[in-house]
């Protein structure tokens, strides 16, 4: 794995750093004028992204602060469970600060900043989509020492902030930042390929998912405070799971 930075240094990006930002940007953004949900749309605007700069995370943090209270932790590669719902507890998204080169434009193993900034932190100005994920956070910090509650939680996060579709007025939107940083499946997730179902806790929770390929189920929420009035019940859920184990 390549030694990747754990501060950002903006004078550190090279000339190819620009252009992979600006080619995925100007590929993904007709894609997601369309099939983007309206919060992430706003979100983009509010945080001020745009193909021709790779945005500045102390920029960014300025704007995040006033709105939500959420920072950027900057880390080298994706984090540990357990390290990952702890940031989001304390209101940090962790994000890489290191892009992909132009020979991977369409495939790479672990996420870059394009996956991580672009696609997961213009939503981090959303009040109702942050009270979620620090609700998830501290539910999943509380269960860290529980791998399966972790790996039900984490279930959760998968099917959600990574690949969750939403209604709008009765038209399907993308909020998952999964598929906001994939043109293959912004596509896919829209067509008939795929099982789209309604949101349903029981169900997410039933479903593992495989991080390598284009998924084949996606579920629907009809709005972020829908996410956040349904962690009472997989706190329930988790307790539930927690009683099973002890009891055998
Ligand atoms: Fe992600």
């Amino acid at each position: 794995m390549n030694k990747r930075p754990t501060q950002q240094i903006y004078s550190d990006y090279t000339a190819e750093d620009f252009r992979v930002w600006q080619t995925l940007y100007d590929r993904q953004m007709p894609h997601l004028r369309e099939y983007a949900c309206a919060s992430y749309l706003r979100a983009l605007d509010t945080v001020g992204f745009c193909a021709e700069r790779i945005p500045d995370f102390r920029a960014t943090q300025e704007i995040l602060r006033p709105l939500t209270g959420w920072g950027i932790e900057v880390v080298p590669n994706i984090s540990a469970a357990r390290d990952f719902f702890g940031f989001l507890a304390a209101r940090r998204f962790t994000a890489t600060c290191w892009l992909r080169t132009m020979a991977q434009l369409d495939y790479i193993e672990e996420p870059d900043m394009f996956h991580d900034v672009f696609a997961h932190i213009p939503l981090i100005s959303d009040p109702a989509y942050c009270r979620f994920l620090e609700g998830l956070g501290r539910l999943a910090s509380a269960h860290c020492e529980h791998p399966d509650a972790l790996e039900l939680l984490g279930r959760f996060y998968w099917f959600t902030i990574e690949f969750g579709l939403i209604r709008e007025q009765d038209v399907l939107k993308i909020y998952g930042a999964g598929i906001m940083s994939s043109s293959e499946e912004t596509k896919h997730c829209m067509g008939s390929d795929c099982t789209r179902r309604d949101f349903d806790i029981e169900a997410i929770m039933a479903t593992p998912y495989r991080n390598d390929i284009i998924q084949d189920t996606y579920f629907v929420i009809d709005s972020f405070e829908q996410l956040y009035e349904s962690l009472a019940q997989v706190q329930l859920a988790i307790h539930n799971l927690q009683l099973t184990i002890y009891n055998g």
